[in-house]
C-alpha cells in the first residue's frame, strides 16, 4: 500500500458524460491532454467512450500514441497545433489534425500523401483567443480549399472561446463564427460537425452547443462554479480523491514553534498527525499557511505549518477519536459522508483546479475504481 495515492472513480467520469451529453444533446469529444488532466489519460478517455463520447482530443503527438499503445480506436485529434517533425508521428498515430493557419493546409497535406491515405482535418477559426485558429475573413476560403484537397479528410469547423464565463462577451465572439458557419452552408460547405465548447460554454452557452462539445475539466467532475459545501451546479461528481496515510502522531506542549522556518505555533497543547504526502507529490507549497483543511476520520482537520516535501501536518486534537499511524486522510474528495472538494484547495492555494489536477505528482500511487475490463483491472492491482 503506498503512502499516498490518488483514487481515480471511473463510474463518476461515465456519469459525468451521461450529465454532459443530456444538458448538451450533442456528439462528446473527451479531452484527455495532459494525462487526462493527471487523473491518467487511457482510463478517464475509455470510461468516456463507454458511456457514449465518441472522440478524443490531446495537445501532443505522444499523447495520441498512448491513447493508441492502450488500444483505443476511437478518432483522436490534435487540438493545438504541429510542427513539421511532429507530422509524421501524429499520422502513424491516426490523429486527426486542426487546422490553424493557411499554411497548414499545404503541410497537413503533404504529410497525408507521404503517408498514402488521407488525414481528417478541423479547420480553426480566432473569434478572440489569438492563439490558434485562421481568422473568420480568411475561413470560407481556407474551408474550400480544404474540401477541394483530395488529401485532406474535413472533419470538422471549430473555434475555442477565451472566456467563458463571460456570457456576454463569448456571445459577441461567437456571432462571426456563426455568420461563417451560415455562410460556409449557402456556399455548399457542409462541415460534418461545427464544434466550439469545452466544459465552461457548454453548460453556460446553448448557442455554443453546435453539433459536438469538448468537455475535458467536466468530464472529471471538476466545477470551478462548486458552492462551499461541495455541491456542483453543474450536477458533476468529482472522480478524483487524493489520499495520504498518518505516518506519525506527536504531542507538542503551547508556545512550541513546529515545522521548517517554526512558522507554526501550538497555541494549546496539540496532538498533531505527520501525513506521508508533501509538494514531492503535488501537494501545492502555497497551502502553508492558508488556512486549508484535510478529511481524518470524515471531519475537516487544519493543516498546519509548513508544506513539506514528503510530509504535511495537521492538527487533529479535536478528533474525538485520537488517529493511529496508517490511518487515511483526504486531502481532495470524499471522505464518507464529508466531502473537500479539489476546487477548495486550488482556491486557498491560489491555483486554478486545472493546475492543481495536472500538477499532481508521478511518485502517487494510483487507485482506479469501476473499471470495466480486463485491462484496467490489471493495471489497478500493478
Ligand atoms: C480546443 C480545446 N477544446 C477543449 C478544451 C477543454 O477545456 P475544458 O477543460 O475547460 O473543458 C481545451 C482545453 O484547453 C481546448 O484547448
Amino acid at each position: 500500500m503506498s503512502r499516498a495515492w490518488v483514487e481515480l472513480d471511473l463510474e463518476a467520469v461515465r456519469d459525468n458524460v451521461r450529465a454532459i451529453r443530456a444538458v448538451a444533446g450533442a456528439e462528446v469529444l473527451a479531452v484527455v491532454k495532459a494525462d487526462g488532466y493527471g487523473h491518467g489519460a487511457a482510463p478517464v478517455a475509455r470510461a468516456a467512450l463507454e458511456a457514449g463520447a465518441t472522440r478524443l482530443g490531446v495537445a501532443t503527438p505522444e499523447e495520441a500514441a498512448r491513447l493508441r499503445e492502450a488500444g483505443l480506436t476511437a478518432p483522436v485529434q490534435l487540438l493545438g497545433s504541429f510542427l513539421d517533425d511532429e507530422l509524421d508521428a501524429l499520422l502513424h498515430a491516426r490523429a486527426q489534425l486542426t487546422l490553424n493557419d493557411p499554411g497548414d493546409l499545404a503541410r497537413a497535406s503533404a504529410a497525408a500523401r507521404r503517408a498514402g491515405r488521407p488525414v481528417g482535418v478541423h479547420l480553426k477559426v480566432d473569434v478572440g483567443m489569438h492563439r490558434h485558429g485562421v481568422a473568420p475573413e480568411q475561413a470560407l476560403e481556407v474551408l474550400a480549399q480544404v474540401a477541394a484537397d483530395p488529401a485532406l479528410r474535413l472533419e470538422g469547423l471549430m473555434t475555442h472561446l477565451p472566456a467563458p464565463r463571460d456570457e456576454a462577451r463569448s456571445r459577441e465572439m461567437l456571432a462571426p463564427f456563426a455568420d461563417l458557419v451560415a455562410r460556409a452552408a449557402r456556399a455548399g460547405l457542409r462541415p460534418p460537425r461545427v464544434h466550439a465548447a469545452a466544459s465552461a460554454a457548454l453548460f453556460r452557452l446553448p448557442e455554443a452547443r453546435f453539433d459536438l462539445v469538448r468537455p475535458g475539466i467536466a468530464l472529471v467532475g471538476l466545477d470551478p462554479d462548486r458552492a462551499p459545501d461541495g455541491a456542483s451546479s453543474c450536477g458533476l461528481t468529482p472522480a478524483l480523491s487524493l489520499r495520504a496515510r498518518v505516518t506519525r502522531i506527536l504531542e507538542v506542549a503551547a508556545g512550541e514553534q513546529v515545522g521548517y522556518g517554526g512558522r507554526w505555533t501550538a497555541a494549546r497543547p496539540s496532538r498533531l498527525a505527520l501525513l506521508g504526502a508533501g509538494y514531492g507529490d503535488g501537494v501545492p507549497y502555497a497551502l502553508t499557511g492558508a488556512g486549508a483543511h484535510v478529511l481524518l476520520h470524515g471531519r475537516r482537520c487544519p493543516l498546519v505549518a509548513t508544506v513539506m516535501m514528503d510530509y504535511l501536518l495537521v492538527d487533529v486534537t479535536d478528533l474525538p477519536r485520537a488517529p493511529a499511524p496508517g490511518d487515511v486522510a483526504t486531502l481532495f474528495g470524499r471522505d464518507g459522508d464529508a466531502v473537500l472538494p479539489l476546487e477548495e484547495q486550488a482556491r486557498r492555494a491560489g491555483l486554478i483546479p486545472y493546475a492543481l489536477s495536472c500538477g499532481l505528482g508521478a511518485r502517487l500511487g494510483r487507485v482506479v475504481l469501476g473499471a470495466r475490463t480486463a485491462s484496467e483491472t490489471l493495471r489497478r492491482a500493478a
